[in-house]
């Protein structure tokens, strides 16, 4: 199909749970201390939902304020992404239970799992829904209770996750404005160094499930650190590249929030400022696919962005995977 439209985000949206876990709390449950977490990740806290309530929730209300915010109701919308690598349920996937809390009866509903690149897989979908017009209005939530699947006696881990939603409508805009251009990728061979076992894991499978008997999330710090920094680069310089822009045409990149060392090495590698790369990493840690619709939300709420700015966005995590996005703010 043909090009058509221009597709940009209309309507933004977040959510938090109010219990803020901090790196002091931390101390009283692992052998960590808040100087090691501050100096390793740049995280001092972050937020967790409470165990008994389901996640869904806070994808409900990220979602009812993006609809606000891009002033159409929730029967306007054909289609309902959720990322997410912690629903509540296999069947029914969280987007069909938001479609219901939403009223959403003319959306269709899915969810997609490419771990914290999720929300940039979810918008390349909205994206070329929205360009040849088979749809109008498509609404991606990135959304995530980790602390559900975070193993509480590894201090490896626990330090770095916390709960969230973030979620955006995207719909036509003004011609040359919104989504430029985007790309995701994925390796698989490398799956196995960032894991999270399902209900129905084989006891035989090991490479995956590195011998724990435990639904926690496992993870090789180290060698998602050296993916991490490489992928950042790589995923902005060739977005940059496809759009025929270079740094000096963006405004600001809102990143995967992962660990402050990688935002700044990632940084240092494409030659630009600290500040120029968003970070909300000390007040939320990582929030997986939450966390760069969040952080998109709060630049955006917070006047860091204007209608005309470029902005890269880009992501990389579990599968392991990555995506990268050039906007063009058109609100
Ligand atoms: N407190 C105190 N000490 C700790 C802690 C802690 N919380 N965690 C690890 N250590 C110790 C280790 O045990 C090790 O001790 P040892 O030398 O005695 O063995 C030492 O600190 C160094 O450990 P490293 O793992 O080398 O620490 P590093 O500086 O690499 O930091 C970290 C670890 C923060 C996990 C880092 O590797 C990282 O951020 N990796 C990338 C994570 C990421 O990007 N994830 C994104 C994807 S998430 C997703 O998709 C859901």
């Amino acid at each position: 199909m043909s090009k058509n439209y221009s597709c940009g985000i209309i309507g933004m949206g977040s959510s938090l749970p109010d219990k803020v876990l901090t790196n002091l709390d931390l101390e009283k449950m692992v052998d960590t201390s808040d100087e090691w977490i501050v100096k390793r990740t740049g995280i001092s806290e972050r937020r967790v939902h409470d165990k008994d309530t389901p996640t869904y929730e806070l994808g409900v209300d990220a979602a009812k304020k993006a609809l606000d915010d891009a002033g159409i109701t929730a029967e306007d919308l054909d289609l309902i992404i959720v990322a997410t690598d912690t629903p509540d349920y296999l069947t029914p996937s969280m987007s069909c239970i938001i479609q219901s809390k939403l009223g959403a009866m003319k959306a269709a509903a899915f969810d997609l799992n490419a771990a914290c690149s999720g929300f940039i897989y979810g918008m390349s979908v909205a994206n070329s829904f929205i360009q040849t017009g088979f749809y109008k209005y498509v609404l991606v939530i990135g959304c995530e209770g980790l602390s559900k699947i975070t193993d509480w006696e590894d201090r490896n881990t626990c330090v770095l996750f916390g709960d969230g939603a973030g979620a955006a409508v995207f719909g036509p805009v003004e011609s040359g404005y919104g989504v430029i251009t985007t790309y995701t990728g994925a390796d698989g061979n490398l799956g196995k160094y960032l894991t999270a076992p399902c209900c129905f894991i084989s006891p035989q499978d090991n490479e995956l499930r590195h011998g724990q008997n435990k639904r926690v999330l496992w993870m090789d710090g180290g060698e998602v650190f050296k993916f991490a920094v490489r992928i950042m680069e790589h995923g902005a310089r060739k977005v940059m590249d496809d759009a025929g822009m270079t740094m000096e045409d963006i405004k600001l990149i809102v990143p995967h929030q992962a660990n402050i060392r990688i935002l700044d090495g990632a940084a240092k590698r494409l030659g630009v400022s600290k500040d120029k790369v968003f970070s909300n990493l000390h007040k939320y840690g990582n929030i997986s696919s939450a966390s760069i619709p969040l952080g998109l939300c709060e630049a955006y709420n917070e006047n860091m962005i204007s209608k005309g700015d470029n902005l890269i966005l880009v992501g990389f995590g579990g599968g392991l995977t990555w995506g990268s996005a050039i906007i063009k703010w058109s609100k």
